[in-house]
Formats: structure tokens, C-alpha cells, sequence
């Protein structure tokens, strides 16, 4: 049997990895800056991390949510306090678009309605009321396009109250800062006015904390840089470090019934203590204060290539733009340099998604490394 072929691989198989780094199978090591998508917050392999999820391996892999899981609520005691949103619920999932998927019909069961603002070029997920509502028409196939959506620029507050005044809206979601889109991100103005506007249209507010969130973008949510609450916070890459888990966080206005919604896996043994030990590691080594520190010295060393056209993003998270497509950089960068980036739909854009303990020394390695390709390039 054939795998189905919708990946277009780099010609890389990686065997093993060690915090920043990846070796493959001929024995070259990488340095990642792109965490596997974003997802390796803690850093790969992370000891920690590892003998804990051995550990519960060993006690309990999986039982379903048919029974007690003190796990889980280990899991949301912890994220209240880190997070700051100590009266949210919790809901656990595996993946993003799951997250996204659940927080979308919280809304429409909440509000009776169905019709979704997004923004251009989001991007929530692959499941189908996600898909619906990521601006790439090319993955929507037709049985998702029945999900009533608005897209409207980012930054517009007046065209989301037009949207909002004709009473058939249930929710506005929006990219704490955006990821594949290119790294856009609404302004603190744009961020409040949505805040404000469906509070006053009774409209949940979701923001999707996917890749931004877990300390990437300097603070545990981007969406904390505007002093905002929304109502349903989704969150799942950087949250299990490559375990595969996602959640929504739950506004308290917001109200469970059995069986409103329900997973198999969500939130399983496993899931919960790998989701743990992220949380214990990113407090123990003070991540989000690390990630702040590298990202102030990543910004300063790429104004030193000329190159570089603008910085976008926050905190780790971070899209080099330049005047030029950078597919080629980036198969330079991996085949030559050996250092994994990221691409986005802006295809001048170079997307860098470290793990959060990226250190100085790395850095340098790259913007070394960077120079060089340019100057070849040039
Ligand atoms: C902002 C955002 N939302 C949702 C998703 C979907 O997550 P998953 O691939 O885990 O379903 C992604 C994945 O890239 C994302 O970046």
C-alpha cells in the first residue's frame, strides 16, 4: 500500500532529536527552527518530559471519559494559573482543528446562530467547520462550504459591526498573531473593539491560540498583549510538545450539558501528562522570560542583513520578509546549512517557530549561516 500522496517532502527522515537539534538517518543533525510546525515548545526530547510520559506508560496509557481522569484536572489547575484565566473551563481534544471545531459550535449552541467572522488569510484547521472558515478556497472542498463565513480584512472595526448588526452571527474568530497566513496580526485597538463588539451583539469572541499561544509570542497567550478576555481560547501544538492534544479554554458565561460535546481520546492519560510536564517545564526554566530575551536578540541580529526587508511576529514566532520568493533560501538552508524553516502564503516570507529554548549560540548560527546563502545568492 501506497501512502496518499499530499505531502511534498523534503528529502529528510528524521530518527532522532535532542532539544534544538534532529538528526536524520545519515547521521546530519539539523538545527530546527521550525518545530516540526510550531509544535515543539519545550524542546525536543526534553528529559523530563520523557521520563514522565514513561512513567504514566507504565501506570495507565488510556482509559476513555467514560470514567474519572484526576489528570485532567491536574492539567486545568495548572493552565488557570499560568494562563491567568483561573474561571475559564476546561475541554480537551486532540488537535487544533478539533479545538477550533469544538469552539465554533460552543458559539452556535450558545447564540442559535451559524454564521462565522473570520479574517483573510486565517487559517483554523483542516475539519470542517475549521476549514470553513480558513481563507484558502483551495482546500474547502464542497461538503464544508455549506458553513456560512464572512472573511473581512483584519484591522477594519467598522466592517465587522456591518457584519455584526445583521443579528445572524454566533461567532468571531481570529489568529492570536497569524501563522500560515504570514504573521499578521490584528493592532491592541482592532484586538478591543472586537472584544467590545460582541459583548455588546452577545457574539463569541474565539481566539485561536494554536500556534501563537504556550509562550511562543513572548506571553502564554498573544492575545495578551492587547488586555483582552475572549470567550473560548483554542489551543493545541506547543501545548504536548508533539503529543498529539488540544483544548478550549471556556468562558464560565458559557454552559456544559452532558454530552454537548465528547471525545474518545481527548484529553487521555497520556495526552494529560505529557500536557503537564510542558506546563512544569516552561515555569521551572522560565520559558516565556527566555523566549522574550531571544526574541529582542533574533530581532537585533536580522537588522543587520540588509536583505531583510521586515521583521513580523512576536516572541518566537517571527516571518523574515524579503524582496524575493524564499523557496530556494529555504531548500539552502536545509540541504546546505543544515536548518529547518518554515514557509508561509506569503512566499517571501521565512517563518521561524523554534523550540522556546533556542539559545544565543544558535542564533548566531543561523544569521551566520543566513549571510553566507545570501552572499552566494547575490
Ligand atoms: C492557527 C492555527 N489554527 C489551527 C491549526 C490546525 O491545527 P491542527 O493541524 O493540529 O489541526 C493550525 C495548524 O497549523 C494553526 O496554525
Amino acid at each position: 500500500m501506497n501512502l496518499f500522496n499530499v505531502y511534498q517532502l523534503y528529502d529528510v527522515t528524521p530518527v532522532k532529536a535532542n532539544d534544538i537539534f534532529v538528526t536524520d538517518e545519515n547521521n546530519i543533525t539539523f538545527l530546527d527552527f521550525y518545530g516540526g510546525h510550531g509544535v515543539i515548545s519545550i524542546g525536543h526530547g526534553h528529559p523530563y518530559y520523557i521520563s514522565k510520559l514513561k512513567e504514566q506508560i507504565d501506570a495507565l496509557g488510556f482509559y476513555s471519559n467514560a470514567v474519572k481522569n484526576p489528570l485532567q484536572n491536574k492539567l486545568a489547575e495548572k493552565l488557570a494559573k499560568i494562563s491567568g484565566y483561573p474561571d475559564y473551563n476546561l475541554f480537551l481534544c486532540n488537535s487544533g482543528a478539533e479545538a477550533n471545531e469544538n469552539a465554533l459550535k460552543l458559539a452556535s449552541f450558545y447564540t442559535d446562530k451559524k454564521r462565522v467572522i473570520a479574517f483573510r488569510n486565517s487559517f483554523h484547521g483542516r475539519t470542517s467547520a475549521a476549514v470553513s472558515i480558513t481563507d484558502n478556497p483551495k482546500i474547502i472542498a464542497p461538503i464544508n462550504s455549506c458553513n456560512p463565513v464572512t472573511f473581512l480584512p483584519l484591522n477594519d472595526i467598522d466592517l465587522v459591526k456591518n457584519e455584526l448588526d445583521k443579528g445572524d452571527v454566533c461567532a468571531v474568530i481570529i489568529e492570536g498573531i497569524q501563522g500560515v497566513g504570514g504573521l499578521d496580526e490584528g493592532t491592541t485597538v482592532f484586538f478591543q473593539g472586537l472584544e467590545k463588539l460582541c459583548k455588546k451583539y452577545q457574539v463569541i469572541l474565539i481566539l485561536d491560540e494554536i500556534q501563537s499561544g504556550y509562550g511562543r509570542s513572548g506571553k502564554f497567550f498573544a492575545h495578551q498583549y492587547h488586555q483582552i478576555q475572549p470567550d473560548i481560547i483554542s489551543i493545541a501544538k506547543g501545548m504536548g510538545n508533539g503529543f498529539p492534544v488540544g483544548g478550549i479554554l471556556i468562558s464560565p458565561k458559557l454552559k456544559a450539558s452532558y454530552g454537548m460535546l465528547g471525545t474518545t481520546f481527548g484529553g487521555n492519560h497520556l495526552a494529560s501528562a505529557a500536557s503537564i510536564a510542558v506546563l512544569d517545564i516552561i515555569e521551572k526554566e522560565e520559558l516565556i522570560k527566555h523566549t522574550q530575551e531571544m526574541s529582542t536578540y533574533f530581532i537585533e541580529r536580522s537588522k543587520t542583513i540588509s536583505q531583510i526587508k521586515n521583521v513580523k511576529g512576536r516572541g518566537l514566532m517571527l516571518g523574515l520578509e524579503f524582496d524575493f520568493e524564499i523557496s530556494t533560501l529555504r531548500k539552502e538552508l536545509i540541504y546546505n546549512k543544515h536548518i529547518f524553516t518554515g514557509g508561509a502564503n506569503n512566499k517571501k516570507l521565512l517563518r521561524i517557530l523554534p523550540p522556546l529554548t533556542v539559545q544565543k549560540k544558535h542564533i548566531d548560527v543561523f544569521f551566520e549561516s543566513l549571510k553566507e546563502i545570501l552572499f552566494d545568492i547575490d
